[in-house]
């Protein structure tokens, strides 16, 4: 299991050099770039202000938009490398974890014709921005009384919808969903409430209902 050294009591720009988690270093050296400093300087407001979840991921998902159209970011995403092929297991780039408040910034880069399973993202918030492409995302819920982590479930469908750049998807604890980016690659910049890794999340197979629990994405630390 991973450890956190915890450093909140160094100065804030030094914090990201100096977040460890142990066995290997979690961020290099370098500073973030301004725009994303700025957005995190933003969302440790928010939780110092003390914002609560329904409010805070909204206000941060306003913030994000503006990030997303920083055309710097945009134009060095090109160059990441792909963290998802086909329907192979995802990973994420890890830009940046805080140290106080523990959300992340990440980054989904999907070859083309990449598919999720239909999943959820347990107890943890998510904003997903696609910085480049497109996906088509499906919604789900359970209708079943069976045990959260056990079922079977049954799910009926919540519609579904296409994203495109500059879009958000705002995606709360337990929402239940499925991405398919057809011919093109996509870039979702994403920030989630914690780190993958740290809760149990769920896929769920349509066919006959079981549920399996997995740990999220391999995380990848990664420069900006
Ligand atoms: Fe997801």
């Amino acid at each position: 299991m991973f450890e956190l050294v915890d450093h909140r009591r160094k100065p804030l720009q030094n914090v990201r050099s100096e977040l460890i988690i142990k066995g290997f270093a979690v961020m290099a050296d370098k500073p973030l770039p301004a725009p994303v400093q700025d957005f995190v300087d933003r969302i440790r407001a928010y939780c110092a202000a003390g914002k609560q979840d329904e409010e805070l991921w909204p206000a941060v998902a306003d913030d994000l938009k503006m990030l997303l159209a920083d055309p710097d970011l945009v134009e060095q995403s090109k160059t990441w490398p792909d963290t998802k092929k086909g329907d192979g297991p995802p990973s994420n780039l890890l830009f940046y974890e805080d140290p106080d408040y523990g959300f992340v910034l990440n980054a989904l880069v999907k070859g083309p014709k990449s598919v999720t399973n239909v999943h959820d993202h347990g107890p943890s918030w998510t904003l997903y921005g696609v910085l480049d492409g497109g996906d088509h995302i499906q919604r789900f819920s359970r209708v079943d009384d069976n045990p959260t982590e056990e079922g079977p479930a049954e799910l009926k469908s919540n519609g579904e919808f296409d994203v495109v750049p500059g879009y958000i998807d705002v995606v709360p604890p337990w929402e239940i969903h499925q991405e398919a980016n057809g011919d093109h690659r996509t870039i979702g910049f994403i920030v989630r409430s914690q780190r993958s890794g740290t809760f149990k999340q769920y896929r769920y197979n349509t066919e006959n209902g079981s549920i399996a629990t997995y740990n999220g994405p391999t995380q990848i630390p990664y420069d900006l």
